[in-house]
């Protein structure tokens, strides 16, 4: 089971091991040039495949990605629908391209809600991948991060009935090991493109100890540049998960 950062202190590397995105600004990016918002949206996927590229060459194991919140069901239906179907498109055309980078796919959320077509897709494109092991990539689509808390806590007293009368018996690790991305390890690098400087609902459990980086550009204009510019300012982040500066500065040099 992945290590949990409140329970023990995860070894740390120059290049984050797992990297999570909300990519946000497609729209702006699209009323900036006097386009339909969902013109952001069919660009935002180059801005994908440029990340998921980049990732893979400097190391990175896990990147995910929010790809459509349980809240964005508010947004027009016409942009749902478009939304949609361009994740139908992408799951038809990219699947091979992931193949070759070694890319392994899981999609995070409540799938249920999708049409049986995109379902269907995503089934078959994350058993293609499932071989994979040079870059997990995670899509979040209809995922919120209280929908993820609230499905783990079900999972959890289904498998164990006995909590009902004695929850004194939960821990941390009993509920986590029932999240979606139980397998993965916590985010050491969080993004959030488009100048918002908010959690929106992501990943609000595992992003306890996350460093939380906020750019400005619009995810259409996020380069492989601008992701490497994130990686820099990560480079000298001090992780100290609750301990003083003296004491990591003593266990290094020690
Ligand atoms: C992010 O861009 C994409 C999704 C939420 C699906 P937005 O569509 O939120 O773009 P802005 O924030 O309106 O510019
Ligand atoms: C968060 O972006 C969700 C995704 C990027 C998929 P939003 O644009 O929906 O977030 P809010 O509503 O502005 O917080
Ligand atoms: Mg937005």
């Amino acid at each position: 089971m992945a290590i949990s950062s409140t329970i023990d202190i995860p070894v740390i590397s120059e290049v984050p091991k797992h990297v999570a995105i909300i990519m946000d600004g497609n729209g702006r990016w699209a009323a900036k040039r006097f386009l339909p918002r969902t013109a952001g949206h069919a660009r935002g996927v180059q801005s994908v495949r440029a990340a998921v590229e980049t990732c893979g060459k400097m190391g990175v194991r896990y990147l995910t990605l929010f790809a459509f919140s349980s809240e964005n069901w508010r947004r027009p239906a016409d942009e749902v629908s478009l939304l949609m179907r361009l994740f139908v498109q992408a799951l038809e055309r990219e699947v091979s391209r992931l193949l070759d980078q070694g890319v392994r796919l899981r999609v995070i959320g409540d799938l249920s809600a999708f049409e049986p077509k995109l379902q269907e897709l995503i089934v078959q494109a994350q058993a293609k991948t499932a071989h994979n092991d040079q870059l997990h990539l995670t899509i979040a689509a209809n995922y919120g991060g209280r929908w993820d808390i609230l499905q783990a806590m079900k999972k959890m007293m289904l498998a164990h009935p006995e909590y009902g009368a004695d929850p004194g018996r939960i821990d941390e690790s009993a509920l986590s090991e029932h999240l979606s991305m139980s397998w993965a390890p916590e985010p050491d690098l969080f993004i959030r493109t488009g100048g918002e400087q908010r959690v929106s609902n992501f990943l609000i459990w595992q992003l306890a100890y996350t460093e939380l980086f906020f750019s400005d550009c619009y995810w259409p204009d996020f380069s492989a540049e601008e992701l490497k510019n994130a990686f820099e300012w990560y480079r000298h982040r001090e992780r100290r998960f609750g301990r003083t500066s003296a004491q990591l500065q003593s266990h290094t040099t020690s």
